[in-house]
């Protein structure tokens, strides 16, 4: 997703917002600019692709000036080259902008009939000839943001920079998230605290429908109406160190290892190991008075539910609605007060979920967000907070934010049981104690399966396609696989329930198409193991991850195979998780793609 920074300041600014972009670059994006003003002109460096290429320009053609605003673009209108990138500027008008602005064709129509001129295919050059346009007719700064957002529909967060008031800078939301940071005698605005964090902590977010106007002396918020209101002022948990890999190569490389200590937090904060029991805090979802639970999110996150949807049907008897966000809100739902809703998002800005947390908060549903950014959108809309504590993840691909979520899901599946008495304190102290052995084993599987996983890697480095199945649980974690083979290697994948190979994809085994099987030996296996030997009779490929009682079970020897220790079933997802991850992780680096920021995508998708 686009990142915004700008900076009123009394030091020259170019250099901290190139700083600040790069701090970015983790949120998914295809070009990059910066614009000044400098006594009295306002001038930009733009370019296409990474930021070193704007880095190059700026070498080449430094700019000037203690005012200024960057900006990273991820394209939704117009093609990703220099001209559609940001700022745009329109007369005295410099602007930025996140998300989609859905009414840009009529009012770019009206514009042209009105005899604008426009430079570019993008929504954003829209809003800036809007901008332009009242403070021509007159209009005061706040007066213009005011007409100007009354005219936009969509959403989107704003910055402008107007050239003769150069001491300001002025900001809207309505939707992408967008902060204000306190510095000593300068002020910022940024996508999220990750971007401000080398110039504040103290962070002012912005709620929906504000506007802002910073100023060296701090800054001023109104609603649409132009009354000025109070924001809270928060000291932000991103910390300076978030953009450092350690030893290793990719971002993605050091989540999978930090993996085992992110789960630890989690554990921390729901056990309760001395008494053995789970302890979700003074939340507002009762699972004793709830009906049933719905769950939305999109990608990883909806897979991840997808995982903890058996176990709250398994462990609480809750009846579990569930379906990507991009899909739940247009089923129209049969709901009731009596059910309460999860949204799970690692970022906590996803625009469909969001909006169908929305659609649950209108017919009167409990709301928990399962978020790893607690000071988001998602989470500041929701009822209660589940923190999954996974620590800033950059990788655009998510990896421990899936095991964080997946464990946080299975202590709630646990509380919801023990609330309901379908698990007395017996089977709850058993769980508990299954939950507690991840770490111990993430760390030894990690470290076992690295070879393994490398020289698999290579086999499907040379494949057009692959197939994932499983069962029960195993079912969404084969989707999580192929989800994440394909994000980061561009190999086409996918993810099958294992029973419905034979209705299907079945045609497509032979021996070009490797087939990677999920089945820890738990009550699915034999039937997996079935569907193992359809496929092997077909030429297809095998590659079996199991544990060791499965390997010792299994009839057919694999063409290759990964043994993990045998797991409890609940905590199965989370160590199966491991090979899957590592797997599409090297084979993504053995073809030399961009793990990190593969193309297309964005970390956090803030337009539905
Ligand atoms: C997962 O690897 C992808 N990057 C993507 O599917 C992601 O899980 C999805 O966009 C949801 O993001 P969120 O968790 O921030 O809401």
């Amino acid at each position: 997703m686009c990142g915004i920074v700008g900076i009123v300041g009394t030091e020259p600014v170019a250099g901290r917002l190139l700083d600040a972009l790069k701090r970015l670059e983790y949120r998914g994006y295809d070009s990059a600019g910066i614009a000044t003003i400098h006594e009295g002109v306002m001038d930009r460096r733009r370019a296409a692709g990474k930021i070193c290429n704007l880095e190059h320009c700026l070498d080449a053609s430094p700019l000037k000036g203690t005012t200024g605003m960057g900006h990273t673009r991820w394209a939704t209108h117009g093609v990703p080259n220099e001209t559609n990138a940001h700022p745009h500027f329109v007369g005295a008008i410099s602007i930025v902008h996140n998300g989609i602005i859905e009414n840009f064709s009529e009012l770019r129509r009206d514009l042209v009939a009105d005899g604008a001129c426009f430079e570019t295919q993008t929504d954003t050059e829209v809003v800036a000839h809007l901008m332009a346009r009242y403070r021509e007719e007159g209009l005061e700064p706040k007066a213009a943001m005011l007409k100007l957002v009354g005219r936009l529909k969509g959403a989107y967060a704003l910055a402008i920079m107007l050239k003769d008031h150069p001491g300001t800078m002025m900001a809207a939301r309505s939707g992408p998230p967008l902060a204000v940071g306190h510095g000593k005698g300068e002020m910022f605005f940024g996508s999220d605290a990750i971007a401000l964090a080398p110039f504040t902590d103290k962070i002012t977010y912005l709620d929906d429908g504000d506007c802002a106007v910073i100023s060296r002396d701090g800054v001023a918020i109104f609603d649409r109406a132009g009354t000025p209101v109070d924001r809270p002022r928060q000291v932000a948990q991103a910390g300076v160190s978030l953009i450092d890999k350690g030893n290793h190569r990719h971002f993605m490389e050091k989540e999978i290892s930090e993996q085992p200590e992110a789960i630890s937090h989690v554990l921390d904060r729901y056990i309760d190991f001395a008494s053995g029991t789970v302890r979700t805090g003074n939340s507002a979802i009762d699972f004793g008075d709830v009906a049933g639970l719905a769950i939305s999110a999109c990608g990883t996150a909806f897979l991840a539910g997808s995982i903890g949807r058996y176990w709250f049907e398994q462990y609480a008897g809750l009846p579990v609605e569930i379906d990507v966000a991009s899909e739940f809100r247009y089923r129209q739902i049969p709901m009731s007060r009596k059910q309460a809703a999860f949204f799970i998002s690692q970022s906590g800005e996803t625009a469909d979920t969001l909006a169908s947390l929305n659609y649950c908060r209108q017919r009167g549903l409990k709301i928990g967000a399962i978020v790893n950014v607690t000071d988001s959108t998602i989470a500041r809309a929701a009822d209660t907070v589940f923190p999954i504590l996974a620590g800033p993840e950059i990788g655009v691909a998510s990896t421990k934010a899936f095991t964080c979520q997946l464990t946080v899901l299975a202590c709630l599946a646990i509380a919801a049981g023990k609330a309901r008495g379908t698990i007395d304190a017996f089977q709850e102290r058993a769980l508990v104690g299954h939950l507690a052995e991840i770490p111990r084993i993430m760390s030894a599987v990690l470290n076992d399966i690295q070879a393994q996983t490398f020289a698999l890697a290579r086999q499907l480095t040379g494949c057009k396609s692959v197939l994932y199945i499983g069962r029960g649980t195993s079912y969404p974690l084969a989707m999580e696989g192929a989800l994440k083979l394909k994000e980061i290697s561009y190999i086409h994948a996918e993810g099958y329930a294992a029973g419905e190979l034979k209705h299907g994809p079945i045609a497509l085994i032979d021996e070009h198409m490797p087939v990677i099987v999920i089945a820890p030996h738990d009550q699915f296996f034999d039937k997996t193991v079935s569907n193992m030997q359809e496929a092997a009779a077909r030429g297809g490929r095998i590659i079996l991850i199991t544990d060791e009682a499965g390997a010792k079970a299994s009839p057919i020897i694999p063409a290759a195979q990964i043994v993990l220790p045998n797991v409890d079933e609940i905590i199965a997802p989370m160590i199966f998780a491991l090979p899957v991850q590592m797997l599409a992780y090297h084979t993504a680096v053995i073809m030399g793609m961009d793990v990190d920021q593969p193309r297309n995508l964005a970390k956090s998708v803030t337009v539905e």
